[in-house]
């Protein structure tokens, strides 16, 4: 298939390129670099071997998605066109809504007018709140604590009514735990705008000397070790399920909402060893106050994933943690 990858030069974006031409697809990338840049491009096409159609374009611009639409036979969307930090969402919760729902408006309405019907989201873990319980299971309660989050939830409900007033689409919606690692070759990665949020890229900057040390956000949840416990999957895991749900959305119509996890939680603590180990480094550490907004444990159920569409994580904690430092120790400054 031809697949649209809308936001597709960004970190889960650019590993899913690869995987789809990997898996004998091809892929065509509309993206305005807000949070990637042309760089990405050049060295998917070294990894790839292969000159991939893009489009530097708004995607919530119709007209412009429109002429990617008529220059290019597209069999499928997948959206990953969306601003994701949380606190930057808090503070611009406006930005976010007309980013986010935008992005989306223009993508349903331009696949409709080219009858384009099947599409994946790139979701988040987040739609699930503050859990009652872990593991989560994609039919528990949702809810959300930030904009972000609810840009999110808001488009999987648009999605869905969407996709049952018209029973030609099919729409895959993927809720991402908390992606880390790089491709093995380390010429892709998470590439964060100045100080890093998540923990890995925060771990991994530590590592090269760019920051002193990390600040663990609280040791006192009921946890194991008292520190917050997230199901990390490996991106080029979570890329290939993307593969998968792709050449799902071709064979069914309807709408499915599918965990993209591991299924096993690891804390602050287990993960700064597992760095520490994989990688022969030392990082400093000091703990900090919690972070407003975090939860204790957040894991995913991955079984609907392996029995709809065949798909499980395969990578371990220790892949994770060789190529998130492979890729940051290969590119001190990313992809300056
Ligand atoms: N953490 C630290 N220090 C840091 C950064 C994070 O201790 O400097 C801790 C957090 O408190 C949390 C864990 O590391 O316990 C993971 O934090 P991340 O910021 O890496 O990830 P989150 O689970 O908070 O957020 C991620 C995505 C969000 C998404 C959310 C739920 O970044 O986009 O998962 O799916 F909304």
């Amino acid at each position: 298939m031809n697949i649209l990858l809308a936001g597709g030069a960004g970190y889960i974006g650019s590993h899913t390129c690869v995987e789809l031409i990997n898996a004998g697809h091809s892929a065509v990338i509309a993206d305005d670099f807000s949070n990637s840049c042309p760089e990405v491009l050049k060295r998917l096409e070294e990894l790839t071997n292969t000159k991939i159609p893009f489009y530097n374009i708004d995607v919530a611009d119709n007209e412009k998605l429109d002429k990617v639409f008529k220059e290019n036979k597209i069999d499928a969307v997948i959206h990953f066109a969306g601003f994701k930090a949380v606190g930057e969402s808090c503070e611009k919760p406006l930005m976010y809504y007309r980013n986010n729902l935008d992005t989306t408006f223009a993508l349903l309405e331009v696949m409709k007018k080219n009858n384009v019907t099947k599409l994946v989201f790139s979701s988040s873990a987040t739609v699930y709140g503050i859990p009652e319980s872990v593991p989560l299971r994609e039919g528990m309660k949702t809810g959300c604590t930030n904009p972000y989050g609810r840009t999110k939830l808001m488009i999987e409900e648009i999605l869905t009514d969407v996709s049952a007033a018209d029973e030609s689409l099919s729409v895959v919606l993927l809720r991402y735990f908390n992606p880390i690692g790089a491709h093995k070759s380390g010429r892709i990665g998470e590439n964060p705008n100045g100080i890093p949020n998540n923990l890995m890229p925060y771990i991994t900057q530590v590592a090269v000397g760019k920051l002193p040390s990390l600040g663990v956000f609280g040791d006192d949840y009921n946890t194991p070790d008292g520190t917050g416990v997230r199901d990390y999957i490996h991106v080029v895991d979570l890329a290939k399920g993307h593969i998968k749900a792709i050449e799902y959305a071709e064979k069914h119509t309807g709408t499915e909402i599918v965990n993209l996890g591991t299924g096993i939680g690891y804390s602050v603590l287990d993960i700064v060893k597992a760095f520490e180990q994989a990688n022969g480094l030392k990082i400093p550490y000091v703990i900090k106050a919690r972070r407003p907004g975090d939860i204790a444990e957040c894991y995913a159920d991955p079984a609907k994933a392996r029995n709809l569409l065949g798909w499980q994580a395969e990578k371990d904690l220790q892949d994770m943690c060789r190529d998130s430092w492979n890729w940051q120790s290969n590119n001190k400054n990313g992809y300056e």
